[in-house]
């Protein structure tokens, strides 16, 4: 096989607007993915500590079952490492928006009603993909369910190939990122995350990979990432 296949046949049905005055002012973004594994903490947790670097109030709610990012917060709050990273367990927003401020939601599949409400709420939706046929399939599902799910305005769709292969003999990532790139109203970003060791060591030290190495590959990847994500013209 010399690619990866998705289906195209997509007709989002979206809502009635119904967004207020408060959430217009925070950016809210979703990290997820209906698999499991395919980076949605690890990102989550790399851009709340990229953001509060560059300036921004962030909040991040953990939706996820798994609590991933609750037990690396931890992790980083037992070390006494600045900042500390505010993670919430329940999508209560805060009651006055915060100035320059980020949220950051990271959903899994163990809590449906949570992932939903967090769509119809969201500004955008940050998809990292594995580079695997498997992989394209759900990211393909996920899209048809944020469709269902979106209210009102309809979110924006970044995805991005994460733990690209590093090797260049090895075709899969070029070959997924050709495979979103025909996704219906997908922002595919260029910049992939690539397979590298140093992000478990940055969950059991409770550090971003850019403060465990500064000047590693991981780190400058992960910056390149964050930048162009929040690029205004990206
Ligand atoms: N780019 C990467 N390189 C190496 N390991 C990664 C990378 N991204 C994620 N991982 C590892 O993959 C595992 C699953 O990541 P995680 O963020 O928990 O996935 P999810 O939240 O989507 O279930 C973790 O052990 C994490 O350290
Ligand atoms: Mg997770």
């Amino acid at each position: 096989m010399d690619c990866f296949y998705v289906l195209i046949a997509f007709n989002p049905q979206f809502s009635f607007f119904e967004w207020g005055f408060l959430i217009d002012l925070m950016m809210i973004t979703i990290i997820g993915n209906l698999k499991g594994g395919s980076g949605k903490s690890t990102v989550t947790f790399n851009l709340a500590l990229w953001l509060a670097q560059v300036g921004k109030t962030v909040v991040t709610y953990d939706l996820d079952l798994q609590r991933t990012l609750s037990d690396v917060a931890q992790v980083r709050q037992e070390e006494k490492y600045e900042p500390p990273l505010v993670v919430y367990t329940q999508l209560n927003l805060p009651q006055q928006p915060l100035n320059q401020s980020e949220i950051l939601i990271d959903v899994g599949t163990g809590n449906m009603t949570e992932m939903k409400r967090a769509i119809s709420l969201a500004d955008r939706v940050v998809v990292p993909v594995v580079p695997s046929q498997a992989d394209i399939w759900s990211t393909q599902r996920f899209l048809y369910f944020i469709a269902s799910e979106a209210r009102g305005k309809p979110p924006e769709i970044f995805m991005f190939i994460n733990r690209a292969d590093t090797h260049s003999n090895i075709r899969e990532s070029d070959q997924a990122h050709q495979a979103l790139n025909v996704l219906p109203g997908v922002k595919v970003l260029q910049t992939r995350l690539y397979q590298r060791i140093v992000y478990r060591r940055s969950f059991s030290e409770g550090l971003a990979v850019f403060e465990l190495e500064p000047s590693g590959k991981a780190a400058k990847e992960f910056k390149e990432f964050a930048k162009f994500l929040y690029s205004s013209n990206n």
